[in-house]
């Protein structure tokens, strides 16, 4: 069973450059190895993460990365199973957004969510936008 996640969070003031290094590094290598696709963005203070992966696997990274120190205030916007992943055939699966290529992907999850979903996803896009500005 397919799920897809997706959030906001606060980066933590003490997260400086070679801290995200270290996160993005170990964020795709584990994420990679478990088969989990998706991406990572890092905005003004703030990331944006969405995942695809197995539900077992995908809500435990999700706890752990809810309790991860350097960030905070994390708020969940999709929860969702998922027959398909669209992340899947993109590099290795995992990605940081920094070109116009992952932001076309991004833009695909984001329709995707508003043509099967009712309710919130308009919210959704909103906070999504702006990240997409800086890509
Ligand atoms: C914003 C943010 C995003 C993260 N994304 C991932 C991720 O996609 N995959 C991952 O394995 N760890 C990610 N982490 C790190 C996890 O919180 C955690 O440190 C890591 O999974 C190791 O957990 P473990 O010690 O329980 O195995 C992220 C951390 C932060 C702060």
């Amino acid at each position: 069973m397919l799920r897809t996640i997706c959030y906001v969070s606060t980066a933590a003031p003490s997260l400086d450059e070679n801290g995200l290094a270290d996160l993005y590094e170990e964020a795709i290598q584990k994420n990679t190895e478990q088969n989990i696709t998706g991406i990572l963005l890092y905005s003004d203070g703030n990331f944006m993460q969405i995942m695809e992966g197995e539900a077992a696997p995908l809500l435990k990274l999700y706890n752990s990365i809810d309790n991860d120190v350097r960030h905070h205030h994390l708020i969940k916007l999709t929860d969702r199973e998922i027959k398909q992943r669209i992340f899947e055939n993109y590099a290795n699966g995992f990605t940081i957004v920094n070109n116009e290529q992952e932001v076309f992907k991004l833009n695909l999850y984001l329709n995707w969510l508003k043509e099967n979903f009712e309710g919130n996803v308009q919210r959704l896009v909103e906070i999504v936008q702006p990240f997409l500005k800086y890509t």
